[in-house]
């Protein structure tokens, strides 16, 4: 596959996803650079997240035929090229001026998914255009504000728009103590808005000294109350299947499925909510055997490498969610810079498909791995 040029300079090239990290640094503001980096807390789980894969080794299989290799799954019956979706993330025109709308384009022409945050600062009326004909997997992820009014005016616009999910993040009833944040007093550069909601009901990230203004949202709008009940309140309002994400317990997934989730995604948020949290990955194997198959899972968390994809379709994960290394394509080189990144996750897990003796992804099973 051909790489989106992002320099002429070929040694400037970024290779794999931790030098994305590293040039991205340059191109945005410490505020913006700290917001999406950073963890909860001591970032614990942050870093966890990554040496959970570290400790999981491969265990390749040899003399195979892999001439032809098909990396091409789905996902609640939508068609992917990749076992791939982009991680619902705020604020995206942090990153470049483009925003959403540039990482729609590039998942669009690679075949990935996009989960769209309820927090963008494109409307989702405008990232869902750039879909039209291409048809591919977007969702839209919810946050339920305490204004019941203005959470159902999401969902009716998400269905209208074309989303195909609700994903609902269920790890956040208030946002977690990230302390670069705090020092920075994180708020929104002029100019940049809620997009989904600033239009419909003036609400914004506000300016405090000493405090995240996304903290001080969260605390104010968001609602703490939310229980399993509300699944029901949801899915009377909309047709739109849904799909939980921020599962780190068995019994908890078992509890998503018989309140009709229709796919689960395990994750702590990047690390970014509870320190002190199971690693992602560490979760999935109790969530996929408690799961036993009734719904399709999904896992996201210090995914940086091809590799990282394997072991985790290898436990059973049917596809992964990738987040921040987007968020550095996007910084580099806009919809051509995620489009590379996305193209380095391919290249690598395409690699490591013939190396470990698989020609798709169904040969991807539990014998791929050792678990510690
Ligand atoms: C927003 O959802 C965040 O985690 O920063």
């Amino acid at each position: 596959m051909s790489l989106p040029a992002l320099s002429n300079d070929h040694h400037c090239q970024p290779i794999n996803l931790f030098e994305y990290e590293q040039l991205a640094k340059k191109h945005l503001s410490q505020m913006a650079f700290d917001y999406y980096s950073s963890g909860a807390g001591d970032e614990i789980t942050l870093r966890d997240n990554r040496t959970a894969f570290e400790r999981i080794k491969l265990r390749p299989r040899i003399l195979v035929d892999v001439s032809d290799r098909y990396l091409s799954t789905s996902i609640l019956g939508q068609p992917l090229q990749l076992p791939l979706l982009i991680a619902p993330m705020a604020f995206q025109c942090l990153a470049h001026p483009d925003g959403e709308v540039a990482t729609a384009l590039a998942a669009t022409s690679a075949g990935v998914g996009m989960v769209l945050s309820t927090m963008s600062t494109k409307s989702m009326e405008e990232v869902a255009t750039v879909n039209h004909k291409q048809k591919s997997l977007q969702w839209f992820q919810l946050y339920i504000h305490k204004d019941r009014g203005l959470t159902r005016t999401l969902v009716e616009r998400a269905d209208a728009a074309g989303y195909k999910a609700l994903c609902l993040t269920v790890d956040a009833p208030v946002l977690g103590q990230r302390e670069r944040d705090q020092r920075n007093a994180f708020t929104l550069p002029p100019g940049l808005h809620l997009a989904n909601i600033a239009s419909i009901s003036g609400l914004d990230i506000p300016q405090q000294q000493g405090e995240s203004g996304l903290f001080t949202y969260f605390a104010q709008q968001l609602n703490p109350a939310v229980t399993w009940r509300d699944l029901e309140w949801l899915q009377s309002i909309s047709p739109l299947p849904l799909v939980i994400k921020g599962i780190l317990r068995g019994d908890d997934a078992v509890r998503a499925v018989e309140y009709g989730a229709k796919a689960i995604v395990v994750s702590n948020h990047g690390g970014r909510q509870l320190d002190g949290a199971i690693a992602s990955l560490d979760a999935l194997t109790e969530i996929v055997a408690a799961v036993d198959g009734r719904v399709e899972v999904l896992l996201d968390g210090g995914i940086r490498r091809g590799t990282d994809i394997l072991k985790a379709l290898a436990i059973g994960a049917k596809a992964v969610m990738i987040g921040r290394p987007i968020l550095w394509g996007l910084a580099v080189g806009g919809q051509a810079g995620v489009s590379h990144v996305i193209s380095l996750l391919q290249n690598e897990l395409n690699v490591a498909m013939a190396l470990s003796g698989c020609t798709q992804l169904q040969n991807v099973d539990s014998g791929l791995v050792t678990l510690n």
